[in-house]
């Protein structure tokens, strides 16, 4: 006989009690083993989502799910490690940038990624673009290049926590994402099962982010960063603005073409800022101050990781990125100041010319997207290009042309918003 049923543990969340510890750790092993039904799992999600949790169901719903899995444990690599995780935002290619970065700068980086779904868009999908790389690797292979590259950036295996990806999945589909809790331990058991030293988390905040207010984003980072602290990982977080999309460019071959343009030392300040402030915080987390990454990028010792990276993933960095079939440039209506930039509505305009999807198994166009031509504080000029479209398929830009509707202003005051908003550690 069972220690618990689910009916019983879905009644106490139901009448806003605190489920034990007992409870917690069977109804994640019972739903992972198919013994509590979807419905059932959706229905104790939903109740978390309307009643909450207590910082102690939190911990051991996340120590629950990283027990369903595998650990992976990076202790014997000659260099500490150090990963950074995003909530997710429009135009967000830090991660490939920063990685190779880090790694340049002495700290391994094993950075476990996923595919876009909706309007923000997957690290993987983005690298897929680079002819011949490949974001499958074992554990060993990933070991291995630790090892010798210092960098990693490829998909999680199923072994890693396999409660959270039947439990995400579900959310997905219950309107159950948004409970703080869930977000939390979902990202956390993660990290936490991948073994990482240290951890920075990128915290978004505004239209395009999952967050849209800086109150809720505030809670989620302090309850992933008292996750982390508590399973021993130094763990920060940064809360980033996410209202305006971030660099010149949102989609695919588009965001690694950019990404490479910072590793040249150039690229969108705003994207440069980004990258060092994370980068500087995974070397302090992984106790190593004494080197500035602004350096590493001026030297070509990131690019020279970067290349690394890709071909040790089969990747070819000198290759010729995909293109987009057709383009459809929008020019300024007005002349004056950009004064707002949408993250929501570039993120959707990406999504929409084929850049991401709607479905998982859904594939993605490597050259779609959106390339802005200002942003906000630059003038511009009637008649002037705003913003390029790119697909693959000319059908799809008239549905990308009525998200960008009402997504930007020209004109009036323009009040400049700080990138890194808050630090929580
Ligand atoms: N990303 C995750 O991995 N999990 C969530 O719940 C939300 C975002």
């Amino acid at each position: 006989m069972s220690a618990h049923d689910a009916v019983e543990v879905i009644s106490v969340k139901r009448d806003r009690g605190e489920l034990s510890d007992s409870q917690i750790d069977w109804v994640i092993d019972a739903y992972t083993r198919g013994e509590v039904a979807d419905e059932q799992m959706s229905a104790l999600a939903m109740a978390i989502l309307l009643n909450g949790m207590v910082p102690r169901e939190i911990a051991r719903w996340t120590a629950a799910m990283i027990a369903s899995g595998e650990r992976m444990d990076f202790s014997s690599l000659s260099r500490p490690t150090a990963d950074k995780h995003s909530t997710g935002g429009v135009g967000d290619k830090i991660t490939l940038p920063l990685a190779p970065l880090v790694a340049a700068c002495g700290v391994a980086v094993p950075q476990l990624s996923g595919r876009g779904l909706g309007h923000t868009g997957g690290t993987l999908d983005k690298l897929e673009s680079i002819p011949g790389w490949r974001a499958a690797l074992s554990n060993e292979e990933m070991f291995a290049q630790l090892e010798s590259v210092g960098a990693v950036i490829c998909a999680a295996g199923d072994g890693l926590a396999p409660a959270d990806k039947k439990l995400y999945a579900l959310r997905d589909v219950t309107g159950t994402v948004e409970a703080i809790p869930l977000i939390a331990s979902s990202i956390m058991s993660k990290k936490i099962a991948e073994g990482t030293g240290a951890l920075v988390l990128d915290v978004k905040v505004g239209t395009g982010a999952f967050m849209k207010d800086v109150d809720r984003a505030r809670e989620l980072a302090e309850t992933m960063v008292g996750l982390g602290k508590d399973a021993g990982v130094h763990t920060v977080a940064l809360l980033t603005d996410m209202s305006t999309p971030l660099g010149l460019t949102a989609g695919n071959a588009i965001e690694v073409a950019e990404s490479v343009e910072v590793l040249a030392g150039g690229g969108p300040a705003d994207v440069v800022e980004l990258t060092l402030a994370l980068a500087r915080e995974m070397l302090a987390g992984a106790g190593m101050t004494d080197v500035d990454p602004a350096d590493k990028l001026a030297d070509g010792s990131a690019m020279d990781a970067w290349k690394d990276m890709v071909r040790a993933q089969g990747g070819d960095p000198e290759a010729e990125l995909p293109v987009a079939k057709e383009t459809h440039v929008v020019n300024a209506p007005d002349s004056g100041t950009l004064t707002r930039l949408d993250a929501m509505a570039v993120g959707l305009a990406a999504w929409r010319l084929g850049a991401g999807r709607a479905r998982k198994e859904d594939p993605v166009q490597a050259g779609a997207g959106v390339v802005w031509h200002a942003r906000p504080g630059d003038t511009v000029t009637e008649g002037q290009p705003l913003f390029t479209l790119l697909t693959d398929e000319p059908e799809r830009f008239d549905r990308a042309l009525a998200s960008l509707e009402g997504g930007f202003d020209i004109g009036g005051e323009h009040t400049p918003q700080d990138l890194v908003i808050d630090r929580i550690s």
